[in-house]
């Protein structure tokens, strides 16, 4: 990686080939970045990727972008994301990356802060993988500033969680070890569900009064990013019979569940950790409470009707 330090030093000599693709994430973060601040991210282009979802101009680019730069790198087999969800071989060797290129299309154009999702996993192809085996993930936060948290191998073969931030000098650390703790902080998504899902509209009335503070802006990246950053929270998306699971599991919920349980916290679909569950088709989706231990124990009862 381009950042200064010696154990960035020390990371890069361990692990070249994983320190090139994510170098090469960091590269398209920051094009991302720049497309973003351009303003012409509302137009839509009127393709309809293959989950149906209407894409955006902007996620074509930043899809763009993110391949172009896996590409380029040398360092990558296999790479799969949401827009286009295929195994495309790129070429390289070492790696295989599935990503989300622009998590919080939804939001773009009402200027929320949105984001990109990367699992990375060694070797070629993501089918029949789980979350536990990737060998580093990332996401990235645009808001007035453009971050990106990263779980990679530290010392000791330990993982390690850190934020770096784009300044005018590049990509420096900020954060060196980020760390979940306890927090009664909540994220309710899909807040439908709680029509038909009994368990979650108890929940959310218990969360209400327990006085919890609630910070949601419908943006898993930023949603989750708010958790990481103040030391704890919840996130939860539960689902229900009217409300099905939106969130992907290869390109969404694997990559942030190992972020935020390297960082200490838990992550669960109702029966196990999300870093259990195995890759068996692309798209498959699930429901999903993570962050803080206490408050994903509290909650794993409450993600299906
Ligand atoms: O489709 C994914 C997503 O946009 C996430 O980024 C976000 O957490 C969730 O959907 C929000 O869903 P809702 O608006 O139903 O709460
Ligand atoms: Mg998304």
């Amino acid at each position: 990686m381009s950042m200064p330090g010696a154990d960035h030093e020390r990371f890069r000599a361990e692990h070249p080939l994983l320190a090139r693709a994510i170098d090469a994430i960091l590269a398209s973060v920051r094009e991302t970045a720049e497309l973003l601040r351009q303003g012409d991210s509302s137009g839509q282009v009127g393709s309809v990727n293959s989950f149906g979802d209407k894409q955006l101009k902007i996620d074509v680019k930043a899809d763009e972008i993110i391949f172009s730069n896996l590409r380029s790198c040398g360092a990558v087999v296999t790479a799969s994301s949401e827009e286009r969800p295929d195994e495309l071989d790129l070429g390289g060797q070492g790696f295989s990356v599935a990503f989300d290129p622009l998590d919080g299309s939804s939001i773009v154009d009402a200027n929320f802060a949105v984001g990109a999702i990367f699992g990375i996993w060694r070797g070629a192809g993501l089918l029949h993988k789980t979350g536990a085996e990737q060998a580093a993930a990332a996401y990235a936060v645009y808001g007035p500033r453009t971050s990106v948290v990263l779980a990679r191998p530290g010392r000791d073969g330990k993982l390690k969680v850190e934020e770096l931030m784009l300044t005018e000098q590049g990509w420096l650390v900020c954060r060196e070890d980020v760390r979940l703790g306890e927090k009664k902080v909540f994220a309710p998504a899909n807040l439908r569900a709680a029509a038909d899902n009994k368990a979650y509209a108890d929940f959310v009335s218990a969360c209400i009064s327990e006085k919890y503070t609630l910070r949601y802006t419908g943006g898993f990246v930023p949603d989750v990013h708010h958790i990481l950053t103040k030391g704890g929270g919840l996130f939860l998306n539960p689902t229900s019979s009217g409300a099905p699971a939106k969130l992907r599991l290869l390109y969404e919920c694997a990559p942030i569940a190992f972020i935020v349980e390297a960082a200490g916290g838990a992550s669960s679909n109702g029966a196990e950790s999300v870093l259990k569950m195995k890759f068996d088709h692309l798209d498959r989706r699930t429901a999903i409470t993570l962050g803080s231990r206490e408050e994903v124990a509290r909650s794993k009862h409450c993600l299906r009707a």
